[in-house]
């Protein structure tokens, strides 16, 4: 890394803002905070005093409790507020919603929004650092930032790579915020899925479509599912779920197709018998719980990197 390297990001909006130095500074910043999740007190000063608000639009497990952990660890005082039971169930807008959080000065809003674009519209109206916790099918920076993390544990390295991306690539903010992380650090990005679920361009990102789910899988490190986003479907793109099971699912007979020590890796939440098997969900080339606990992690180094930045 370039030895006069600082990192310089007000907000976390995508991956495209990221260079190779920033992502390394990033991870090496994780695994430095790692080590504290593992004490038997799990605190640390370095954000007391410090004022942060969880903006949830939409549901989630992961993202909206690895945050609030993060925060928590790192002594920060931290709010949620829930979409369902926020004034804009009444009609205010996100803008003002942005306005009327910053009045109350907080240091860091991480948003997450049903609309593409709803973070970085946030960040031109409040004075707090905003993270982009997933906007529609747009990013989740923080998510491709600890899978990259949980590649760099289990590979050792994150270039000359091949990583498969399978399933609902059209929908997944995680699909898009991962084939920007992975090509920056120099590795290739194989995408395969039903054809209606991945986009036509897809190549403008850097991935290479892959025309079977064989070509996808053939050699590769790391296999990475996608959940089906019936939530976003609002059209029959698909014929059933039994039927992607059977065609784009991962078994252990299709991951034999890829190399003999490749990991596979979920986002969550996973769809069992759908995107995978259980056994392999289950099974110890999963690397699905280290994601999860490389959440907390990369979280604790964006708060402090965005907090110091
Ligand atoms: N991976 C992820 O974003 O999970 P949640 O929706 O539970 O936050």
């Amino acid at each position: 890394m370039n030895t006069e390297y600082s990192f310089s990001h007000r907000h976390i909006l995508g991956m495209e803002q990221f260079s190779r130095d920033d992502i390394a500074h990033i991870l090496t910043t994780a695994e430095s905070f790692k080590e504290i999740s593992a004490r038997s007190i799990k605190k640390v000063p370095v954000l007391r005093g410090r004022t942060i608000v969880n903006l949830f639009f939409e549901a989630s497990t992961r993202t909206r409790l690895s945050f609030e952990v993060a925060a928590k660890r790192m002594s920060a005082d931290t709010f949620n507020i829930n979409a369902s039971t926020s004034s804009t169930v009444k009609g205010e807008t996100l803008i003002d919603t942005a306005r009327n959080i910053s009045a109350m000065h907080p240091d860091v809003i991480i948003l997450r929004h049903f609309s593409s674009g709803a973070s970085q519209l946030m960040s031109q109206y409040v004075q707090a650092a905003v993270i982009n916790a997933g906007d529609g099918a747009h990013q989740h920076p923080s998510q491709s930032l600890l899978d990259l993390m949980t590649v760099q544990e289990r590979k050792g390295r994150l270039d000359g790579l091949k990583i498969a991306i399978i399933g609902d690539i059209t929908h997944s903010r995680v699909a898009r915020s991962n084939i920007q992380g992975f090509r920056t650090m120099g590795s290739e990005v194989h995408v395969f899925g039903p054809s209606t679920l991945v986009p036509l361009h897809i190549e403008s990102l850097g991935a290479v479509r892959a025309p079977t789910l064989r070509d996808a899988l053939d050699n590769a490190d790391v296999v990475m599912a996608l959940r089906i986003q019936r939530e976003r479907l609002h059209d029959p793109l698909l014929p059933s779920l039994r039927e992607y099971a059977q065609r784009f699912g991962l078994s252990h007979e299709t991951l034999g197709w890829a190399k003999e020590d490749a990991i596979v890796m979920h986002p969550g939440p996973v769809n069992r018998g759908v995107e995978m098997s259980p056994e392999i969900a289950d099974s110890p080339r999963s690397v699905i719980l280290d994601q999860v606990s490389n959440g907390v992690a990369v979280r604790m180094a964006l708060l402090y990197l965005v907090g110091n930045a």
